[in-house]
Order: C-alpha cells, then sequence, then structure tokens
C-alpha cells in the first residue's frame, strides 16, 4: 500500500480497531508498512537494522524477510512474548548493549511515550547508529485522540481520572499510569529539541498514519498536538 494514500490510512485504522481480536493481522500490517517507510531511504537489505523496543518482534521479523539483519531489544519479558525472535536480547533502550555505530537503522516504533526521559533514549539510538544511518523513531504524542491509550479519549479529562474510569467500566486492571509507563510527549517540543541537536538532520517530520497534509499537520502549532495523532520523525546520524 502506497503512503500516503486513503485507502492505505483506512486499512491500517480498520486494522488497528481490531487489535485485540485480530493482533498478528494488525502488527504484521503495521510492520510491513513501517519497513516500507523506512525502504523509501533506500532498500534494507543487507543493513544492520536495530529494533528498540519492539516487543513481540514483528517489525524485526519483517526487516529479516526483506534481507536486514534485524536484532530486536526489547526490556519486557511479557512483551517478548512466547515466540520472540531468534536472538532477541533483553535490554533498555536507554542503555543498549551495541558499539557506536553498529547500526545502518535505528528503528523504534510507539516506544518514545513510554520513556521518561526522550531525549536520553533518542540520544542512545544516535549513538549506536553510524555517521550517516537511519534513525526512525514514532510515537502517540499525548494529546492524539489515541494519546491515553486503552483510556483514550477520557485522558483529555486527565490521566488519573481516565484510568479511573477505564478499569470502574471494564473491570479490568489498565496496562497504563500517566508518569509510569506512559508519559505525555508533545509534538511542538520534540519537534524543537530534535531540530536543536547537533548529532541528527531531520529528513522527514510527519503524521505516520495521515493519508494527506501529513507533513504540513505537523506544521501547524496547537492544531498539530491534535491532529498530527502519531508524530513520525525520520533522522539521519551527522557524519
Ligand atoms: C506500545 S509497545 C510498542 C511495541 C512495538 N514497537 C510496536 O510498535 O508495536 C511499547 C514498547 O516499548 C517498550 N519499552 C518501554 N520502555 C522501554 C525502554 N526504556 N527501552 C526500550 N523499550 C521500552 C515496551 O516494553 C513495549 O514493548
Amino acid at each position: 500500500m502506497k503512503d500516503p494514500s486513503l485507502r492505505r490510512s483506512v486499512t491500517l485504522f480498520r486494522a488497528f480497531m481490531r487489535e485485540q481480536q485480530e493482533p498478528e493481522r494488525c502488527y504484521t500490517l503495521l510492520a510491513r508498512d513501517a519497513a516500507d517507510q523506512v525502504e523509501a531511504y533506500g532498500p534494507v537489505k543487507g543493513q544492520v537494522v536495530v529494533d528498540v523496543g519492539g516487543g513481540g518482534g514483528y517489525f524485526t521479523e519483517e526487516f529479516r524477510r526483506r534481507g536486514a539483519q534485524s536484532f530486536l531489544f526489547e526490556p519486557d519479558l511479557a512483551e517478548l512474548g512466547a515466540k520472540p525472535p531468534e536472538g532477541a536480547v533483553v535490554a533498555d533502550g536507554y542503555l543498549l548493549p551495541l558499539a557506536d555505530g553498529a547500526a545502518d537503522v535505528t528503528f523504534s516504533s510507539n516506544v518514545l511515550e513510554h520513556v521518561d526521559d526522550p531525549q536520553t533514549f533518542l540520544s542512545e539510538m544516535v549513538r549506536v547508529t553510524r555517521p550517516g544511518g537511519l534513525i526512525y523513531v514514532s510515537f502517540t504524542n499525548w494529546y492524539s485522540p489515541w494519546g491515553g491509550h486503552e483510556w483514550a479519549p477520557w485522558h483529555y479529562l486527565g490521566g488519573a481520572r481516565a484510568r479511573a474510569r477505564y478499569e470502574r467500566r471494564t473491570g479490568k486492571a489498565a496496562k497504563h499510569t500517566l508518569g509510569e509507563n506512559l508519559f505525555a510527549h508533545h509534538v511542538g517540543p520534540t519537534l524543537r529539541q530534535v531540530r536543536a541537536r547537533g548529532d541528527v538532520s531531520v529528513v522527514s517530520a510527519r503524521s505516520r498514519y495521515w493519508p494527506f497534509l501529513a507533513g504540513a499537520i505537523t506544521k501547524v502549532p496547537g492544531v498539530r498536538e491534535f491532529a498530527t495523532w502519531n508524530l513520525l520523525l525520520i533522522l539521519r546520524r551527522c557524519p
């Protein structure tokens, strides 16, 4: 599916709406789509691709299918699941067990909103990327309609209230707690911080899923905090 296109966005949205019932289909599709986005900047065949916080490994597997040497680094055993990709490493993205410049592509999908200090997390991704290498980072920003994850859209009334409402309504323990494993990161400040860095250049800053105006949306202060939905940054490590 071509990015951007209305068909692609609708297909991803439908798969996402059935994520609980059909996780395999949802994440396989998402992984294919993200790998296409990476390959828009060059084939991954033969490249070292590091997937940071890759959960059960759908993205790592997709990069391998495309001929990359892809490695999964995931700190949470429960997220790794029963069948992680071969060679998966239990490791925190703040401190990757990799040499400087080891990766051609460093990839992180929907992890940044789960870390307290995104700039330090990003610095570690930059460190392990070779000069000239690509860095793919996407995250759901706080004021996105999905910012509150399982308790969305009630996060607009505050994290604690939304979480309590979710638990009351579903009778289930919420997966996320604001300030513990979900953090309120915003589009504007993130863009400013990334642009101020001397070690990367911003190749693209856009909404990950939007079918149109994906780049333009991220340029409009205020509106972008709601409308971007999920910010995708493609960065290149400076030589
Ligand atoms: C919403 S899941 C995303 C999984 C997968 N990347 C995807 O896009 O479907 C968030 C992941 O971030 C991981 N994570 C949280 N804190 C992390 C950290 N400090 N370093 C690396 N991964 C982290 C979690 O364990 C979890 O697997």
